[in-house]
């Protein structure tokens, strides 16, 4: 039995306008009204965190947002601080998503700038990680896992990181059906957990949750989360029909 609570997260992207948004999550709180012993988040689009945030309230969903700026205000057009989250009702905020990597440049050191901020604004940060097919095939996984740990988490204490969630995403496994196997996903969840141990200490290595994201559905959710280090489950395509999602939340049952 693990002493870690599992976090069944739902990364929305970019899809769902508000009133979609909305319309959503008001039948998720429905759906998950009588679970117990896991936690549920989802993340929809900034536009629409206000109103979900409305029509989540009093659930035990949570709110995640997928990205944030790491200065508190300025001259920054477009972007959105960690206060505007928390002020919107978010607890959680999805950081360095290899979406965010691969097409908006968000390079180590700048996720490291927005976990310090996330932590600032009291939101908790869901640090993604993750390796491509290319750097896997070159047997370079464990080192790009090394080098996105060591530093997203860089000048960060055992203290600042009592909220941290860490996501393996591997790249190659990410809206493509392909789904890492049981053994692979443990094996680099071990890996890092033994980063943090060395990094931060037993205690925190013990209590961090490590989720998983990648073609999680409903046929392998169980397998996967029975395996002893993954904690939950980062989840795209399968989160936006909430009867699907909420059988991704249902695993235990
Ligand atoms: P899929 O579940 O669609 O593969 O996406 C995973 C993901 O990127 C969650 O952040």
């Amino acid at each position: 039995m693990k002493s870690r609570t599992p976090l069944i997260a739902g990364n929305w992207k970019m899809h769902k306008t508000g009133p979609e948004a909305v319309g959503s999550a008001c039948k998720l709180v429905e759906l998950t009204a009588d679970t117990a012993g896991v936690e549920t988040m989802i993340a929809p689009t900034f536009t629409a965190l206000s109103e979900v945030a409305e029509a989540i309230g009093g659930s035990q969903i949570r709110l995640g947002a997928q990205n944030l700026h790491w200065e508190t205000h300025g001259a920054f057009t477009g972007e959105i601080s960690g206060d505007m989250l928390t002020a919107a009702g978010c607890q959680y905020v999805i950081i360095g998503h290899s979406e965010r990597r691969q097409y908006f440049g968000d390079t180590d050191e700048i996720v490291n700038k927005k976990v310090t901020a996330a932590l600032s604004a009291g939101l908790n940060p869901i640090l993604c990680i993750g390796e491509t097919e290319t750097q896997r095939e070159a047997d370079e996984t464990f080192n790009i896992l090394d080098k996105q740990v060591q530093k997203g988490l860089e000048d960060l204490s055992e203290n600042d990181l009592n909220t941290l969630v860490i996501a393996y995403e591997p790249v190659w496994a990410i809206g493509t059906g392909k789904t890492a196997t049981t053994e692979q996903a443990q094996e680099v969840h071990l890996f890092v957990r033994s980063l943090i141990d060395k990094k931060f200490g037993k205690a925190l290595a013990q209590s961090l949750r490590i989720l998983y994201g990648g073609s999680v559905k409903p046929s392998n959710v169980k397998e996967l989360m029975g395996m002893p280090d993954l904690d939950g489950a980062l989840v795209g395509g399968a989160s936006l029909d909430p009867e699907t999602f909420s059988q991704l939340v249902h695993f235990q049952s």
